[in-house]
């Protein structure tokens, strides 16, 4: 196993390119199940789940290719519909073939995700939307089995509570149904719409895109005509890379980022004292004169994200006085916390908010990994902490950021991963 090394303590300075996006690129890689042709996706991150996602596709018989952070998948060769235990336990998201399968063979057998770190992470409400859509769902032995033997039909569909991953896997349910499908409530996370722009590029027929409601109209089980597309940049990433300008108060540049995605983060580092320069795909940070506390709430898109709640509790022990920390989406999102507080942080926890006492002085400490965006937290922490940090369990990392560290040694940051 990996552990990263970090030295704290350095000024950053410099520019990186951003990845495309994971959670745009996990549902496409699934929307390939809808194509009738091969599909080349550009711009894919090469990061663990993307492999994962990939591995799945074949495993379901799907031709795939990844190389220089292009995808290529052609499913007309898919002999199996069922996405095994051992598979989904490593990734979550592998719950996206869900709908395409059932939507395209009339039956799909999927292993239940289970909770996970950040929480419990039902898909009651990816269930119920098929059900409404005509499909006859049963559990049993930890495994969804879904049939629809004429097909899934359009129906009327309310979600409870916004879900991306539930919100993606019913439209594209709803791109080859028979019938017009209306969904309300639906994510409008620009992973959503880019899953959205894609489907209509080839044939799908969506309405509202962009808006909390979709009207499609199936095609009655036609398959998609659509050969390529390339991933947005992700915004989780670039908002990571912000904190890190941030939290060691330098000036950095980002490239191939899409500033409209980032708003809500702009704005929050903007009232912690930050400015920004904004030029085309460019982003840079720029030092803030004193470094200002902030209230955090996290919720859907456009709001702030729940995948940034981690990095800004790291800048936040930063900021001269008190930040409050509001976790909405995930009961269980503060795994971090502990590990930050042994590296110096003043955080108090009660139920689902975080009460940061900043500035502290961070020192180096050996810390656990727990979760994707809770290791970044602890990243940032190491840029700052005094002396050495050791990260271990960094494969949650891996999962989700490109060669994470190649792009902060790019930016000045003393930083090795070595071998346990
Ligand atoms: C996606 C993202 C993840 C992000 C999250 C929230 C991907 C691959 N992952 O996860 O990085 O943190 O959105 O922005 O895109 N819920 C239910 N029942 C359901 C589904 C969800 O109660 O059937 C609840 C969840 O427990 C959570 C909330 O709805 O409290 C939002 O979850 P959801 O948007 O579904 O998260 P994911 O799609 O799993």
């Amino acid at each position: 196993m990996h552990y990263l090394k970090i030295v704290g303590g350095k000024k950053l300075e410099g520019n990186i390119e951003i990845s495309g996006a994971k959670n745009a690129a996990l549902p496409l890689l699934a929307s390939t199940l809808l194509s009738k042709n091969s599909v080349t996706l550009q711009n894919m991150p090469n990061v663990e789940d993307i492999k994962t996602f990939i591995q799945l596709l074949k495993n379901l018989g799907a031709v795939c290719e990844f190389e220089n952070n292009v995808a290529k998948i052609d499913t007309n060769s898919i002999n199996s519909t069922c996405a095994n235990y051992d598979i989904v336990r490593k990734m979550r998201a592998s719950i996206l073939t869900l709908g395409p399968i059932l939507t395209r063979f009339g039956h799909c057998e999927v292993s239940l995700p289970g909770g996970c770190a950040i929480g419990q992470r039902p898909i009651d409400l990816h269930l119920k939307a098929l059900e409404l859509m005509g499909a006859n769902i049963k559990i049993k032995e930890g495994y969804v089995l879904a049939t629809a033997e004429d097909g899934l039909k359009g129906a009327n569909i309310v979600f409870d509570k916004i879900t991306v991953t539930g919100s993606e896997n019913i439209i594209m349910a709803a791109v080859l149904a028979h019938g017009t499908t209306v969904l309300s409530n639906v994510a409008k996370e620009p992973e959503v719409v880019q899953l959205c722009e894609v489907l209509v590029s080839g044939g799908a027929k969506i309405n509202g895109i962009g808006t909390d409601e979709l009207i499609i109209e199936g095609s009655r089980g036609k398959l998609l005509n659509f050969s390529n597309a390339y991933v947005i940049p992700d915004r989780i990433e670039a908002g990571t890379y912000l904190c890190a300008g941030a939290i060691t108060n330098s000036e950095i540049t980002l490239k191939n980022v899409e500033v409209d995605h980032l708003k809500a983060i702009i704005a929050k580092l903007t009232s912690m004292g930050f400015s920004f320069e904004k030029n085309s795909k460019c982003l840079t940070i720029k030092p803030s004169q004193k470094i200002l506390p902030a209230d955090i709430e996290t919720v859907e898109y456009p709001g702030f994200p729940t995948d940034m709640q981690a990095q800004f509790m790291a800048l936040t022990t930063q900021a001269n006085g008190v930040s409050v920390i509001d976790e909405k989406l995930f009961e269980n999102r503060f795994m971090h916390v502990s590990e930050l507080s042994r590296m110096g942080a003043d955080i108090k926890l009660t139920s689902h908010t975080a009460t940061v006492f900043g500035p502290t002085k961070l020192t180096g400490a050996d810390v656990m990994a727990t979760d994707l965006r809770a290791s970044s937290a602890l990243v940032l922490a190491a840029l700052v902490a005094k002396g050495t940090t050791k990260i271990h369990r960094i494969y949650h990392l891996d999962r989700g950021y490109e060669n994470l560290e190649g792009k902060l040694k790019a930016l000045g940051v003393d930083i090795e991963r070595l071998n346990e």
